[in-house]
């Protein structure tokens, strides 16, 4: 496998996002799926999808968590692009153990209470939303985090046991957003208050000017620790 994913980034290194999405819709259809917080990324992702494929899965993982803003663009996405993003919610009775076991915002208290938090409500929901998928679809972009550095634009993910495209991973900031202007492409609200990546409501916060994109995710863990087992353990 780790031939053929080395090849697949020699061969895609200088592909348009359109040729690059085009080519795996095609070649994986009806074994590929987008993961979409509503990011800045994930809409540019989401917009070139459906302008493609309106048949492509897209889908979220509602922790139960979320800010409103991400429900408001979830609901102007839905409308724009006349379709209806899969949902998927973490289990009820995990969820009430949960709250048995570390109370309604236990996250705070230690990093093995966070990291179980984002266990029952993103990775075991991520796991039933990966059945049957052969190539997940993400946001990712390097220049996010220092845990994203290594990251390429094709993976093999041990975890899932299936390829991760990443089509943003070499993509600026400043380029996810000319792409969003240009072909107007609703987004969360937050962004325009200081907010340039948000999950969670009781774990996101605004940043300030020149401040590391992510250091307002998890902002009183060390940076290290900042990945919350969706894409690195
Ligand atoms: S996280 O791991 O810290 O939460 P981040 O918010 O940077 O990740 O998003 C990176 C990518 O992970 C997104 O582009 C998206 O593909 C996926 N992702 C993150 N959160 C969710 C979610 N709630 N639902 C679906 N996909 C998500
Ligand atoms: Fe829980 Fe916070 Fe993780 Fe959301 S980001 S799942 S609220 S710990």
């Amino acid at each position: 496998m780790k031939e053929t994913i080395k090849k697949l980034n020699e061969k895609f290194k200088d592909t348009s996002l359109e040729e690059l999405l085009e080519y795996f819709l095609k070649e994986y259809r009806g074994r590929i799926a987008l993961s979409s917080s509503f990011g800045s990324e994930d809409q540019v992702l989401t917009d070139t999808i459906c302008k493609l494929d309106k048949k492509a899965k897209i889908f979220t993982l509602d922790t139960g968590r979320l800010p409103q803003s991400t429900y408001d663009v979830m609901e102007r996405t839905n409308l724009k692009y006349n379709t209806k993003i899969k949902v998927y919610f973490p289990k009820s009775s995990d969820v009430e153990k949960l709250y048995k076991k570390q109370g309604i915002n236990g996250f705070y208290e230690s990093i093995e209470n966070r990291k179980e938090c984002c266990y029952v409500r993103k990775i075991a929901p991520l796991k039933r939303a990966l059945k049957g998928v052969d190539l997940w679809i993400t946001g990712l972009r390097a220049q996010q985090s220092p845990t994203r550095e290594d990251m390429y634009l094709c993976e093999w993910d041990e975890g899932n046991n299936l390829i991760k495209l990443n089509p943003l991973i070499l993509w600026s900031e400043q380029e996810v957003w000319d792409y969003i202007k240009k072909n107007k492409v609703p987004y969360n609200a937050l962004h325009d208050k200081g907010y340039p990546s948000i999950g969670c409501a009781p774990c996101s916060r605004a940043v300030k000017d020149g401040e590391d994109i992510r250091s307002g995710r998890w902002w009183w863990e060390n940076p290290e620790h900042k990945e919350c087992g969706l894409h690195k353990q």
